[in-house]
């Protein structure tokens, strides 16, 4: 073993750090060879003293949410990958004025077939003025924050309904629900910075955009989010965010999947092509590759923009499948479509 990798088990302790842990048991993708270490950080202490241990030996580290949009290599990941299990959130004031919601617009989203996939009739409403400032722990389940904001009366987060990630997930690749962006509803990051302090940041200081953001590139990790909810219209959140939830869960496969694989094109260049959306689901669909499979990965039958993993699939074949996805797109419709799921470790 590493001399690196002895040290941090001497530093975290021989039975806090797993050794070769299959990263398939990890993700919602149920795919992925072994992490050389892998330890879990159930306090915000504990996750900082991880990072600035494996930081200062020059380990390489990977922070993972709930495991979703990831594709880990088969070969597995050399380095530590830290699971962060801090969670909780708590109310922090009501603001003295209520601010308008402001709709970041870049969300390339339209329904072309509004009744046959996601059915978004009759479901979108003004957005509510924001008057309340919460705090989040990074690892907290995305789902059952939302449920927990209901509970405290607060609306906004409804149309983030059955994303599977943690908080810190929906962040850092700034997570869309319907024509929303997640950092629309963020104040303020607690990081830790490149040189091992923890300090907060205005979100207007980090770059966010349609499925991403800066921060892990600024920052060495995200620990907490403050963000603006509002105490208006809460029932008609939570009607909304179930029944946004059960649309979805009709046409979008739950399980054995990252999430949609690539990023939809934006609406510019769907104009261009003349297509009736700028969903990456139909451009695949429209190359007749619903049902192709390669080894135990195949195309979602319901959603084109979803690859499944029939038990015990290879990040090799889903390569495969992508690399092949990729070459039908280009050739119909002269596109080369982005990846939004994240690769990390060896394939
Ligand atoms: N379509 C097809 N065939 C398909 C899939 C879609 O023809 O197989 C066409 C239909 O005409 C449909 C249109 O594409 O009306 C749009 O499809 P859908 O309503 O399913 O939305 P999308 O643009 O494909 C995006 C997000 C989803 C998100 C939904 C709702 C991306 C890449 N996808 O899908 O996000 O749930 O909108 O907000 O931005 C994710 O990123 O992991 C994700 C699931």
């Amino acid at each position: 073993m590493k001399r690196e990798y002895k040290e941090i088990i001497k530093i975290l302790g021989k039975n806090k750090v797993r050794i070769n842990e299959p990263m398939e048991n990890h993700t919602t993708f149920k795919i992925g060879g072994p992490a050389d270490l892998y330890y879990e950080a159930k306090t915000n202490q504990d996750l900082v003293k991880v990072i600035k241990s494996v930081s200062k030996l020059s380990v390489p580290y990977f922070i993972l949410g709930n495991g979703s949009n990831l594709l880990v290599g088969d070969k597995g990941y050399r380095g530590m990958v830290i699971k962060n299990l801090v969670s909780g959130a708590k109310v922090i004031r009501k603001l003295k004025k209520p601010i308008k919601f402001e709709k970041i617009k870049g969300v390339p989203y339209k329904a072309a077939d509004p009744k046959k996939y996601l059915n978004v009739i009759g479901l979108d409403y003004p957005d509510e003025r924001l008057d309340t400032e919460v705090e989040v722990q990074a690892g907290t389940s995305l789902q059952s924050f939302i449920r927990w904001s209901f509970k405290q009366k607060l609306a906004g987060l409804q149309w983030f309904a059955g994303i599977p990630a943690s908080v810190g997930g929906a962040v850092i690749h700034n997570a869309h629900g319907f024509t929303r962006l997640f950092s629309s509803y963020i104040s303020e990051l607690r990081v830790l910075d490149k040189r091992g302090i923890v300090r907060s940041v205005k979100a207007s200081e980090i770059d966010f955009g349609y499925g991403f953001s800066n921060i892990q590139q600024k920052y060495l990790a995200l620990l907490s989010i403050r963000l603006l909810l509002s105490s208006q219209n809460t029932a008609q959140a939570k009607a909304t965010y179930e029944e946004w939830r059960q649309r979805k869960l009709v046409i979008q496969p739950q399980t054995n999947c990252p999430g949609s694989y690539f990023k939809n094109i934006s609406e510019d260049l769907a104009k261009k092509i003349g297509a009736p959306t700028p969903s990456a689901g139909w451009l695949i669909d429209q190359c007749g590759l619903k049902r192709v499979k390669i080894g135990k990965v195949q195309v979602s039958e319901k959603h084109a923009n979803f690859i499944v993993n029939f038990d015990g699939a290879k990040a090799a074949d889903v390569v495969k499948l992508v690399t092949l996805i990729k070459k039908k797109v280009k050739e119909k419709f002269g596109i080369d479509l982005e990846e939004e799921v994240v690769r990390i470790g060896e394939f």
